[in-house]
């Protein structure tokens, strides 16, 4: 890793053990992060660990989320979105031959990567505009010239309790892979509630966004999974107006906006080669992307204490944010 990337990183998640493999000349690196506050995360050896802020050009759209709360299929919509007129046809789509994170790539793990990332590094130099990025950076932790340029963030916030059973059930496909024993859902849960997981707290992390988007509607649009499934119809119109390019009434009438929704659609993603098999990130299979997209499967998995204990927590911190799940 060098020093200049990690000038750029907001959180930096790494592996201790990977701490080993930094050379004489990363002694800096290692020692800066050695030196910041750490969190176990349930997987031996691993922690989080955090940093601050990066950069932007004024007409980028950066697809911010936290993690399991549709990320796939809102990049996959903006891609469709703000490319319809390079791709209007769909038969040689390039997201039916790609998944959405190898078109929209992250800034925390394709663009500011280091050298023992597990994720691909991307290069931006060859990126046709409007640039489009994904994070997963809280708000707060974004680099001031990211919240001062023009640049777009469109936020997609997920219930917490099907936010949860996704990331732990994506959590342990990933630990079986690395031959790291089964993240029980008590011991993790646990965790969840007080706000340990990737990226940090669920209400931190929504809060942050929800904020800024009253604050600065033309900055950051708000988006809730639960709303996209129930009307997608309205809000890919909404994102296309948000994204300054609105839909006009003549792809309105040659059924443009279905187009976009079925191209992206869950059953259509799912079935896909290019989603069903391969890795986006060392040892993480693309399949582990696409699970069952289903509103309230959280009952499925989740005790009536645990969602007592977690009920408590979004109250309290959601009261008089005007947002409910
Ligand atoms: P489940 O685990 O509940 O099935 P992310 O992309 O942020 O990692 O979120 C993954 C979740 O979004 C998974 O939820 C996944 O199944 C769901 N998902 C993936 N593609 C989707 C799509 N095209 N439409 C709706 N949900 C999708």
């Amino acid at each position: 890793m060098a020093s200049k990337d990690l000038t750029n990183f907001t959180e930096y998640q790494s592996k201790d053990v990977q701490l080993e493999a930094f050379g004489e000349e990363d002694s800096k690196c290692k020692e800066l992060i050695l030196s910041l506050p750490k969190e176990y995360y349930g997987v031996p050896n691993h922690y989080f660990y955090f940093f601050q802020g990066f950069w932007p050009k004024d007409s980028d759209v950066v697809v911010a989320s936290m993690p399991k709360t549709g990320t796939t299929w809102l990049k996959a919509l903006t891609f469709a979105i703000v490319n319809r007129n390079r791709f209007s046809s769909l038969e040689n789509h390039p997201l039916l031959t790609s998944n959405s994170h190898e078109l929209v790539p992250s800034l925390e793990s394709n663009v500011y990567v280091d050298t023992i990332s597990q994720f691909p590094k991307f290069d931006i130099l060859n990126m046709i505009e409007p640039r489009l990025f994904g994070t997963h950076i809280p708000f707060a932790s974004l680099a001031k010239s990211i919240k001062e340029s023009n640049c777009k963030i469109i936020y997609i916030c997920r219930n917490p309790f099907d936010t949860y059973v996704s990331y732990w059930n994506f959590m342990n496909k990933i630990s079986l892979n690395f031959d790291f024993p089964t993240i029980t859902i008590e011991d993790d849960f646990e965790r969840y509630c007080k706000g340990i997981c990737h990226v940090g707290s669920f209400w931190d992390h929504v809060l942050g966004y929800l904020n800024e988007s009253i604050a600065r509607p033309d900055k950051v649009l708000f988006m809730k999974y639960e709303d996209l499934k129930e009307n997608g119809n309205s809000h890919v119109k909404r994102i296309a107006e948000f994204l300054d390019c609105p839909f006009t009434q003549e792809e309105e009438s040659n059924g443009v906006i279905e187009n976009i929704i079925n191209l992206c659609s869950f059953k259509k993603m799912k079935e896909l080669e290019a989603n069903k098999f391969g890795e986006f990130g060392r040892k993480i299979e693309k399949n582990y992307l696409f699970r069952k997209a289903e509103v309230g499967d959280w009952i499925n998995y989740l005790s009536p204490s645990m969602v007592e204990k977690l009920s408590k927590i979004i109250e309290e911190k959601f009261s008089g944010s005007g947002l409910s799940f």
